[in-house]
């Protein structure tokens, strides 16, 4: 294996290259193309970005592997081993970048031996670029971040998202969700990138978020981001985050992942 510090520096070159072009496209019109449902959407900077960034990659550590968002949804299979693997979503939020609202990001993870090294979540629209490595905290713009000390349900903002499928019986559960959650809580907030929000519990502005339904790469630098912030990143039952089991939950603490997992309806969707 490279030596981490490398390979960081030549990724976060990448991901600003890919950042500019999404910058750059955001407010033009663009070639909109639907995957599993009207709501999955993809354009060609997608493609572009998830290319720019497998290539650069692979140019320099030609033994990496990759889980992508667009290569996945071409057919290739989701396969994590221990092998060092970059977990890449090049458009976190594609619905936001349609329609031009601000909140979209990449998202790229280095998961090595299915340990987690590096997370990089990096908005260019906002400015923020947010930063972990394992075992050196995480960042805001270079600023280290951490997440809030709120404990307790009834002092918390909780962010959840209706995700990507409109699958009936899951739409049954997101709303049921909404129903138990919204006495309970300070208020609900969804920035429509699975990334975002976890950055947002990151930083200490939300306290918890969880979804169902979401894939390795909306999830992966999140939540390495999340940890090295200081707060939680588990299962919403409650046991381990597995990151192809599209679950998750992450919370400021422990006590109030402990109290949001005890009252939430769970749903299973089929694994990565
Ligand atoms: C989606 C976004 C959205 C979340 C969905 C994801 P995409 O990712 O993160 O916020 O609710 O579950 O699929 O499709 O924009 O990369």
């Amino acid at each position: 294996m490279a030596d981490y510090d490398q390979i960081y520096d030549l990724v976060l070159k990448l991901v600003k290259e890919g950042g500019a072009l999404i910058k750059e496209t955001i407010s033009r019109p663009k070639n909109v193309e639907v995957k599993s449902c009207d709501v999955d959407l993809v354009t060609e900077t997608d493609k572009q970005v998830e290319k720019l960034l497998m290539d650069g990659i692979s140019s320099k550590f030609p033994d990496h592997r990759f889980i992508g968002e667009e290569t996945t949804a071409s057919g290739v299979k989701v396969e994590l081993t221990d092998s060092p693997t970059w977990i890449i979503d090049p458009v976190d939020g594609t619905m936001n970048f349609v329609h031009g609202f601000p909140h979209t990001c990449i998202s790229i993870a280095l998961v090595d031996k299915k340990i987690p090294q590096i997370g990089m979540v990096y908005n260019p629209v906002m400015e923020q670029l947010f930063t972990a490595r394992k075992g050196k905290g995480a960042f805001l713009n270079g600023k280290p971040i951490h997440v809030s000390d709120v404990k307790e349900m009834k002092k918390a903002i909780l962010m959840f998202e209706m995700g990507t499928s409109r699958d009936p019986a899951k739409m049954k559960i997101v709303m049921e969700n909404l129903a138990i959650l919204a006495p309970l809580i300070h208020g609900t907030r969804a920035l429509g990138s699975a990334a975002l929000n976890m950055c947002m519990v990151a930083l200490g502005g939300a306290d918890c978020n969880f979804e169902y339904g979401i894939h390795a790469w909306d999830i992966a630098a999140g939540d390495i981001i999340v940890r090295e912030a200081g707060g939680v990143c588990i299962d919403p039952s409650g046991g381990p985050f597995d990151v192809l089991s599209r679950r998750v939950l992450c919370a400021s603490t422990q006590e109030l992942a402990d109290e949001v997992t005890k009252v939430l309806v769970q749903y299973y969707p089929e694994r990565d």
